[in-house]
């Protein structure tokens, strides 16, 4: 109870880094942004901040996209970050890192010294926590202030796409509780 009066009346960005219009981790988030009651839960898709490759030259030339100002405004105006990362390869999506990069020329501190709950989900057993690790380590590089991580292995067996709900009980409680700390 005391974590949830603790959200009441904040304003929660919560999205996928994922730019797949099928994203699991895009279902884990939005599942776990449900949990944040009494809060205004703002969301965005990635994909519609798509900005060329980063390139030095490009910046020299061009300046930096407007997509980088916009979605580091999204940021700025809210108080908490809930995220859910795709893994690809062991890191980040190339659409994730591309969207940071930029972000992170504007200024280093990109997650705007915002509490943030970082997720990851992947349909084996540790890519979700790979990736984790990676965005856990570097936040706080980059203003921000982690607050708690959670990794949702075996999505395809811990999560029903139809009801959207977690259906691994022992996780479910363990986002319950994080989210709470928002
Ligand atoms: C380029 C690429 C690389 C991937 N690499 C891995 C991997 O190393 N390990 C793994 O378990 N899954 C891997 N996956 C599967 C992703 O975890 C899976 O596509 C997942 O749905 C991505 O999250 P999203 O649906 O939120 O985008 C990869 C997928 C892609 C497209």
């Amino acid at each position: 109870m005391e974590g949830m009066n603790k959200i009441m009346g904040k304003t929660i960005l919560a999205f996928a880094a994922s730019n797949s219009s099928a994203s699991i981790n895009r279902q884990l988030v939005t599942y776990a942004a449900s949990l944040l009651h009494g809060a205004d839960v703002e969301t965005l898709d990635i994909h519609d901040f798509e900005m060329p490759i980063y390139r030095h030259d490009r910046e020299e030339a061009d300046g930096i996209p407007q997509q980088a100002h916009d979605f580091l405004a999204r940021i700025a105006r809210v108080d908490a970050l809930l995220i859910s990362f795709a893994e690809h390869n062991g890191s980040y999506s190339a659409a994730f890192k591309n969207l940071f990069d930029w972000c992170s020329r504007v200024g280093r501190e990109v997650w705007g010294n915002k509490p943030m709950v970082l997720l990851s989900t992947s349909p084996g057993p540790g890519a979700a926590a790979r990736v984790l690790g990676i965005a856990e380590s570097a936040a706080p590089h980059f203003g921000g202030n982690v607050i708690g991580s959670l990794a949702v292995p075996k999505f395809f067996e811990s999560f029903d796409s139809e009801t959207g709900l977690l259906v691994d009980s022992e996780l479910d409680q363990q986002l319950r509780e994080l989210v709470a700390k928002l």
